[in-house]
């Protein structure tokens, strides 16, 4: 496998608890997503990022991890791991898994060993405090009043920055990195490509003793250690700071690999509900260039919150009251609890112009489950958990993600409005040509086709109008790629010389081939066009 396949690559996002149950017992499992790779590969997405499966009490979808090295029991065993990445490698998808280091469950040995005796190896693991020091907030402020609780067995405070459940781990404490050590040379022993670090930069804050500039040692002993394993291992760490410090999580090159970049996120947000490309533009034009060996990994929406902090105040007010105008769809002060399409109102034009954007953006992609066909949310369920509902394969019982009785489910498929799965299913797009499904799935594939975008330098084009975002993206060829954010049509000139000759790679619609000087171009409302140099098509 070559080291630098993520330059060029789309990465599909994989809850395993809801995409597909292969046993039949309410609860998607390995053996399921496995039976669902030819899907996704059809798709045209070169690797997955498969969210947690590691034996886990589930009070945190699996992020309050029990045991690193097992698989919980609902989603089968390390056979079905192996399987699967057998799979995977066959169809030539990469497999990138989630490493949650920052705490634990509580019920980990370690923190049961931990709490249990003071003199204890385990007991320097955590974190511990005779008098809680309230100056640290809670990432949950709306759900833990500190991040500090009271152990009885062990008659001290621990630290926990998410949920009590979650207690924080020492990642100063040598042992501990020698635990994460084994975690990750045994996964990547078994085949897997890279990890999504969770909550790198509390991680990194942790590693420094509360100080993160002294931290990042951290991420480049992991890079390190991956590497020197599996050439083509990446990092993908999860870093929602200001993009000042992004240049820190890359470093040299030799830090993160892949950092998913809520600054560009939280822009495209505003942009989206300005209609107005600039807010896009300018934060691409604001966050720093990463070193040769590292990249951005952009998405619209992931299985958390859309947590807008990025923006000011105001912007975000904005963004809330364009998308989340009512506050049940909002949560924790910050950010909103809904998938995209529900949030364009389901117009499916205007969903393919937001997957159109996305692919248009420098760094890798990353697509969640449903997306591709427009899936809604279910604000019946409380906070994040609203975005967490089962695939919708098709309009059989469960939304074909399972066979067992309904009650049996881990959680019911939407049944109803407009994003029940009746009618908003894969089957049913996949029978029409001009689908969401199938839009996005040419996306996806003409993408993977234009390595000037992975493998090139970007640049913003002035089109001379608001509503389009206009990029290029020059390697030995060039590709320019116009999205027209608002719903009426307009005309745009491109002055840049060496575009004189483009023609059509992909598009909402047939158009006219561009020509004149400057040249013209148009674009209907919320349409689409990417283009590249007629000469090198054929070179
Ligand atoms: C995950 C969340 C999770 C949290 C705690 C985040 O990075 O995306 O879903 O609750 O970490 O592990």
């Amino acid at each position: 496998m070559r080291p630098f396949w993520y330059r060029n690559a789309v990465i599909y996002q994989i809850d395993p608890t809801l995409f597909r149950d292969h046993d039949g017992d309410g609860c998607g499992d390995l053996r399921g997503v496995t039976e669902r790779l030819d899907y996704v590969r059809g798709l045209g997405a070169t690797a997955i990022w498969l969210m947690p499966f590691y034996r886990s009490p589930f009070e945190d979808a699996g992020y309050d991890v029990s045991d690193h090295l097992q698989v919980d029991p609902r989603f089968g065993d390390l056979a079905d791991v192996v399987n699967l990445l057998e799979k995977a490698e066959e169809l030539g998808l990469h497999v990138i898994i989630e490493l949650v280091v920052q705490h634990t469950s509580i019920e980990h040995r370690w923190f049961q060993e931990a709490r249990r005796d003071r003199h204890s190896p385990f007991r320097d693991y955590y974190l511990w405090a005779d008098e809680p020091d309230d100056s640290i907030e809670p990432i949950f402020p709306t759900i833990e009043d500190s991040v500090w609780t009271w152990d009885e067995e062990a008659g001290q405070y621990y630290r926990h920055l998410f949920y009590k459940h979650e207690p924080d781990l020492n990642l100063a404490n040598p042992r501990v990195v020698e635990e994460i050590e084994r975690i990750m040379a045994f996964w990547l022993r078994l085949g897997v490509s890279g990890f999504r670090v969770d909550a790198a930069s509390h991680l990194i804050e942790q590693a420094g003793e509360g100080d993160s500039a002294k931290g990042y040692w951290l991420l480049e002993h992991f890079r390190d250690f991956v590497s020197l394993r599996r050439p083509e291992a990446v990092l993908l760490g999860e870093v929602d700071v200001e993009p000042e410090h992004y240049a820190d999580y890359f470093g040299d090159g030799d830090r993160l690999t892949l950092l998913l970049n809520f600054w560009a996120n939280n822009h495209y947000f505003l942009a989206l509900a300005r209609s107005d490309a600039s807010p896009l533009t300018r934060s691409l034009t604001e966050q720093p260039t990463p070193p040769r060996r590292a990249q951005y990994a952009t998405w619209i929406r992931n299985h958390d919150e859309l947590d807008l902090e990025r923006l000011t105040e105001e912007e975000r007010e904005e963004v809330m009251q364009a998308f989340a105008p009512d506050p049940d769809m909002r949560a924790y002060n910050r950010g909103i609890r809904r998938r995209l399409a529900p949030m364009l109102e389901g117009d499916e034009h205007r969903l393919a112009m937001a997957h159109a954007l996305l692919f248009s953006l420098p760094g890798t992609p990353i697509i969640r489950y449903g997306e591709e066909i427009g899936m809604g949310e279910d604000l019946s369920r409380p906070e994040r958990l609203a975005v967490r509902t089962p695939m919708q394969w098709s309009n059989e019982v469960n939304a074909g993600f399972s066979c067992a009785e309904t009650a049996r489910l881990v959680v019911e498929p939407i049944d109803e409005g407009p994003f029940s799965y009746r009618t908003l299913n894969v089957y049913a797009q996949t029978l029409r040509d001009d689908s969401l499904l199938a839009k996005t799935g040419n996306m996806i594939r003409s993408r993977i086709g234009l390595r000037e975008i992975g493998e090139g330098k970007a640049c913003p084009v002035d089109v001379g109008v608001p509503s389009v975002f206009a990029i290029r993206h020059d390697a030995d060829s060039t590709v320019l790629m116009l999205v027209n954010l608002a719903d009426e049509e307009v005309t745009v000139e491109i002055h840049d010389k060496d575009l004189e000759q483009l023609v059509d790679i992909l598009a909402d619609s047939d158009y006219e081939q561009p020509e004149g000087h400057p040249l013209r171009l148009r674009l209907s409302g919320y349409g689409y066009r990417w283009l590249r140099c007629k000469q090198q098509l054929f070179g």
